[in-house]
């Protein structure tokens, strides 16, 4: 239970894997102040394919975990758990057990600019198939930004192909275009694509071949960063509990070795992670 006295505490973020890292790298080039804890469940990735009630539970035991951990704030850097886990959380669980803590995902902030950006009114979304089974970003869409059209692609070879370090190999063309392919018959007059899975950035050089120059391609980092800035300062209640420090832990629930060889590629940095049971 949090108390109006606790200690400050670093910002989680959460993913089912490796993916979070692309978003924890632009949150820790916007706000390099904080002190950061990413925890990812590499040993339950993908989270994409697996049912409502399971990327819940999953959710949950991460989110718990990273609040006894000591942090007041969780960020949900994954598509998948904010559209299939994070509203329960934040109703099931927050109020009665954690009302200080808070838990935010990346759907809602990346929907907000999305009507800013696209003139055609025409957007693509490349995501899991946990995220387009779920219609999250189409429900947002319509509330915010009635008159856009949203055309949702899942995309399930991408993230096992990022989880197995292939993002860069030859195997990933025929998936990249395949799912490229269909989007953009689907709908030829998308002008803007998100990437609303947190592990395609890996693939956005991939990606970027087969989708024709003039369309826009968001990946979500930036965005979720430029959004958690001006949470914290619209919450300076929140703010002052988040450690400052600048330092980052990584913990896993996969081998420790696994982990930090794919995540140092992915953050440009040498990553010294620790396992950890869920
Ligand atoms: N990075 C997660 C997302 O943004 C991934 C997915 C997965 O585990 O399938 O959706």
């Amino acid at each position: 239970m949090s108390t109006p006295n606790e200690k400050p505490g670093k910002i989680g973020v959460f993913d089912s894997g490796y993916g979070g890292l692309t978003i924890l790298k632009e949150i820790r080039r916007r706000l390099p102040e904080y002190e950061y804890l990413y925890l990812g469940d590499n040993a339950r990735a993908p989270y994409g394919n697996r049912s409502f009630d399971i990327v819940y539970d999953f959710t949950r035991e991460a989110v718990e975990n990273l609040f006894a951990r000591g942090c007041h704030l969780v960020i949900l850097a994954c598509n998948t758990a904010s559209a299939k886990a994070l509203r329960s959380v934040q109703q099931r669980i927050l109020p009665e057990r954690y009302p200080g803590r808070r838990v935010l995902g990346v759907i809602r902030p990346t929907v907000e600019i999305l009507g800013n950006i696209t003139e055609s009114r025409h957007v693509g979304l490349f995501a899991t198939p946990g995220t387009v089974n779920s219609h999250s970003y189409r429900l947002e869409m319509a509330k915010l930004w009635p008159g856009v059209h949203i055309t949702e692609m899942a995309c399930p070879m991408w993230v096992p192909l990022v989880e197995a370090g292939e993002a860069d190999g030859p195997g990933a063309d025929y998936f990249v275009m395949k799912y490229a392919d269909s989007l953009l018959n689907s709908d030829p007059k998308i002008d803007t694509i998100v990437l609303g899975c947190t592990h395609y950035p890996l693939l956005l050089p991939k990606i970027r071949e087969y989708v024709r120059d003039s369309i826009r391609i968001l990946p979500q980092g930036e965005i979720v960063a430029e959004s958690l800035a001006d949470y914290l300062r619209r919450h300076p209640e929140m703010e002052e509990k988040c450690l400052k420090g600048g330092r980052v832990e990584f913990l896993t629930t996969e081998s420790e070795e696994r982990f930090d060889s794919l995540a140092s590629l992915f953050m440009n940095e040498e990553v010294h992670s620790r396992r950890i049971i869920l």
